[in-house]
């Protein structure tokens, strides 16, 4: 597999109207808010150094700038279209010299950076994407990058345990999509978004959460636990020991 992750379906129509995340994810709203108070939280008074994996159109990023002033953040994404709309969404900070935008590839660009070279990493609705091993991977290096006690949150959806309930969720969140796009003609989005779940839930992808929470713990992750929770969507912090 190579490092790069392919299936980045964000240099397209979904990226161009990310908007409709809102539909997609109705507690984006919350997951971003609790991303940006448990960063926040972490260590308060001190400088941070922080690193945004998949910061899109800056939603999450402007959580994280604005509930921590105190955060210098480096915000890698690897679509030009969604990194086009974070600069027009976050140019006060980025003139403030608070936040730094990259076009990257996530694991390309982690591999380059050096050990425990950052204080705080953060991630809202990216990981999810990614193929299972590319994933790992990513892990890893985040641990490598970390400085002792540094902490990782990780907003995004993940899948239920038990498939029955995921299957269910799963379902009744496509009859919610079917409703809202045709309310607004826009069956062409609905198409991708559709494509781009197909991608989320195959089994190279699906991020189920017992085994993740596992896999970030036998990395030699510490304090793995779930903060917030509602359906499928979940935050998630860790810390280096
Ligand atoms: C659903 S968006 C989330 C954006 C933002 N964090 C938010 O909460 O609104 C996922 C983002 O991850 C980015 N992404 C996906 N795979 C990536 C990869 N391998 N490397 C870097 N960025 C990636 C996409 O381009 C997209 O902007």
């Amino acid at each position: 597999m190579p490092s790069t992750d392919e299936s980045n379906m964000f240099t397209g129509r979904i990226g161009e109207e990310y908007g409709f995340l809102a539909v997609i994810c109705p507690n984006v709203a919350i997951l971003i808010r609790n991303l940006g108070a448990a960063v926040a939280a972490w260590k308060p008074g001190v400088a941070v150094r922080g690193l945004e994996i998949g910061c899109g159109t800056g939603l999450s990023t402007l959580s994280l700038l604005s509930q921590r002033e105190n955060l210098h953040l480096r915000a890698l994404d690897a679509s030009p279209a969604m990194l086009t709309q974070a600069r027009d969404n976050l140019s006060d900070y980025v003139a403030a010299g608070r936040v730094e935008l990259i076009e990257s590839d996530a694991l390309d660009f982690l591999r380059r950076q050096p050990d425990v070279s950052v204080d705080v990493v953060a991630s809202n609705y990216a990981i999810h994407n990614f193929h299972n091993d590319y994933r790992e991977r990513v892990f890893a290096e985040i641990l490598r990058m970390l400085a002792p006690g540094g902490l990782f949150a990780n907003g995004d959806r993940f899948a239920h345990d038990d498939r029955a309930r995921h299957l269910a969720s799963t379902q009744a969140a496509v009859l919610r999509w079917f409703d809202a796009f045709a309310k607004v003609n826009r069956l062409d989005l609905l198409q991708d978004w559709i494509v781009h779940l197909l991608s989320d839930e195959s089994p190279d992808h699906i991020m189920y959460r017992a085994p993740t929470l596992a896999t970030l713990r036998s990395l030699g992750f510490g304090d793995v636990r779930s903060i917030y929770s509602e359906d499928v969507d979940m935050l998630v912090t860790a810390t280096k020991h």
